[in-house]
């Protein structure tokens, strides 16, 4: 199985933690030069610290706030306009506010849709030309299982992550033919900061303690544990690597079995 991604690059959203930072661990061992995408530059620059170079690989990063759409944009823009290129693409940053969707203001609405939705949009299609010329690309978006089945509490979220998951298949279906994949990995509860704030903003909530909150969380897991971030990126790594060649348009899941459908 060619997991090798020597020569390659990849550009991971928001990769100075959690998920994100997990998965550019793993691409860089698996050989590929990491650019790191995430707003805090002091974060950036230790998270690439930690990066492998054993096989010559060469990182670097770009800073851009998520929530200005023009900030992503000049950022790839001129990395691209620099002559670089991209072979990869994760799309992932922090996940919108919890709360129900009935009561969530416009605001709340536009500012996930910008973060998430129109940020991949604005990625993909700087990196797109890049990926056909290569002949090889492969897109995936870290996402939510919310896309298989709606989780309580998390209104906004729910209706972005759809948005994106069908944007997504739809890429998939225009890019195949250009040897580009395009897939999405749907994390469970992950131990990581969205976590915590998940758990704390639920403890709030309920008045339960948050290890109550976390015991009730990880019960409904037939895995009867949360997630690593690792087990996410692995997935994540997996579809970016030549092995997932023929893998494409579809959604993983890496919940340890929570997600009650198929
Ligand atoms: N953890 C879970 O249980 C879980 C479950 C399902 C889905 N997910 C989803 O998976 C994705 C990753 O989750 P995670 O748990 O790894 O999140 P996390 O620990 O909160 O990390 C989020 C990353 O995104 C960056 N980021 C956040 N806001 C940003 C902004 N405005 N501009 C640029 N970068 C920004 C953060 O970096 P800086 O703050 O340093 O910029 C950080 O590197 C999220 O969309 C989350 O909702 C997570």
């Amino acid at each position: 199985m060619n997991l090798d991604l020597t020569g390659k690059t990849a550009v991971v959203g928001g990769s100075t933690q959690g998920i994100g930072f997990a998965t550019a661990v793993e691409l860089a061992n698996m050989g590929a030069s990491l650019v790191l995408l995430a707003r805090n530059e002091e974060k950036l620059r230790d998270a690439v610290g930690k990066l492998d170079t054993s096989k010559g690989q060469k990182h670097g990063y770009l800073v851009a706030d998520y929530f200005q759409n023009d900030q992503v944009k000049n950022a790839i823009q001129s990395w691209v306009d620099a002559g670089n290129t991209a072979h990869i693409l994760v799309n992932n940053t922090g996940g919108p506010p919890a709360g129900p969707a009935h009561t969530a203001n416009i605001e709340e609405y536009l500012t996930a849709f910008k973060a998430h939705l129109i940020n991949n949009q604005i990625l993909a299609q700087a990196l797109i030309p890049g990926m056909k010329e290569a002949g090889f690309g492969r897109i995936v978006n870290v996402i939510s299982t919310s896309v298989k089945i709606p989780l309580n509490g998390l209104g906004v979220s729910n209706t972005v992550r759809g948005a994106v998951a069908n944007w997504s298949k739809t890429l998939a279906n225009e890019l195949g033919a250009f040897n580009i994949t395009v897939n999405n990995v749907l994390p469970g509860a992950t131990e990581t900061e969205r976590l915590t704030s998940i758990i704390s903003n639920k403890a709030g909530k309920t008045g339960n303690s948050e290890d109550k909150v976390a015991e009730a969380m990880t019960n409904q897991v037939p895995m009867k544990r949360f997630a690593q971030p690792e087990e996410v990126a692995n997935a994540v790594a997996f579809l970016a690597s030549p092995a997932a060649a023929y893998i494409n348009g579809i959604n993983v899941p890496v919940d340890g079995g929570r997600t009650g459908s198929l």
